[in-house]
């Protein structure tokens, strides 16, 4: 007896391949690179045993009830769980798995890259080239900041975090500060300071945040945050567009109260093309890009694949998400 597995979006082929080769799935995909339109996903998960979905799919009990009672397994292909109602989901008795990890080179990666694009205004200097804008060697024309001396601090030291400060710290960074729920041990690795939230507000010269987007964290980046921002501050996120009132970011940015904001998430995504931070030049959007290696999504098909196998036969998972 196969058991019926939906799949919300093409994912990578190695992903496919070990669901394929497992022989006990009967496999419906939404075969697009766009999302699965909800009442798409409402009939096509019914009776649904395994669930593959994306950070862009909202699970949550409506989708569970379409699914009915045979559901066993949600697997999705990120890190992040914000997309999933958790209660409902554990009131159901429904394993998940998700995808820690495998991406966390790749998205400190990323963050480093849009952080020094942003500081140093990469997108900005590309424009003027492409645009006749550039008409002589400048003494003061593009300046930026630089990592050498400055003060960085990281909202969230967890595996993420740990990585982007560990990259940063050969640019010459002084002084590492971070803040969240407690003292991290992988803090000693990059000498950071545990410090609460304010004091790294207000001494950083580079707010990274890579947080979870929790009830706690959730429009953390408020006007009262930025305002204790340096002016000459710049501010990149990785983790989730929630975690930012982006009115309150827009005028700041707009204001001259901070320097720059770099990110790569937002509030909606995609983040409308008339949105007003995408009129600042002192802000730099990029879309949700953060594991966007071929390497890295491949391995991140192919954990959650055996993820939901694991879930489908009762095995442990290689990386089950308990909380
Ligand atoms: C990306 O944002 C992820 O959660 O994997
Ligand atoms: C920069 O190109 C310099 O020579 O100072």
């Amino acid at each position: 007896q196969l058991m019926k597995v939906f799949v919300t979006r093409r994912i990578p082929q190695e992903g496919m391949k070990i669901l394929k080769q497992a022989g006990i799935c009967n496999l419906s995909v939404w075969d697009s690179d766009e999302p699965v339109p909800r009442a798409e996903l409402l009939k096509s998960v019914s009776g649904a045993h395994g669930l593959v979905c994306l950070l862009s799919d909202r699970i949550d009990a409506e989708v569970l009830d379409a699914a009915g009672p045979n559901l066993k397994v949600i697997s999705t292909m990120s890190v992040g769980f914000d997309h999933l109602s958790m209660d409902e989901i554990k009131k159901r008795g429904i394993r998940i798995g998700y995808t820690p990890d495998v991406l966390t080179d790749a998205t400190a990666e990323l963050t480093v890259a849009l952080l020094l694009a942003t500081a140093r205004r990469l997108p900005e200097g590309v424009q003027e080239v492409k645009s006749g804008g550039w008409s002589t060697w400048k003494p003061l024309w593009l300046c930026g900041y630089g990592l050498s001396g400055s003060t960085v601090g990281v909202i969230g030291l967890g595996r993420i975090g740990l990585a982007i400060a560990r990259r940063l710290m050969p640019f010459g960074v002084k002084r590492l500060l971070y803040t969240g729920r407690g003292t991290k041990p992988g803090a000693k690795e990059v000498e950071g300071e545990f410090v609460p939230l304010d004091t790294l507000v207000s001494e950083s010269d580079f707010i990274v945040v890579s947080c979870a987007l929790t009830p706690d964290t959730q429009g953390m980046c408020n006007k009262a945050f930025f305002s204790k921002m340096k002016n000459t501050g710049v501010f990149i996120n990785t983790s989730r567009g929630a975690v930012v009132n982006q009115e309150d970011l827009h005028e700041a940015l707009s204001s001259g109260q901070i320097a720059a904001a770099g990110l790569d998430v937002t509030t909606p995504e995609p983040l409308p093309t008339d949105h007003p931070l995408l009129t600042l030049n002192n802000c730099v959007v990029l879309p949700h890009i953060g594991s966007a290696t071929y390497a890295t999504r491949g391995i991140m098909a192919e954990l959650t694949a055996n993820n939901l196998l694991a879930g489908l036969t009762g095995a442990a998972m290689p990386t089950e998400l308990k909380l």
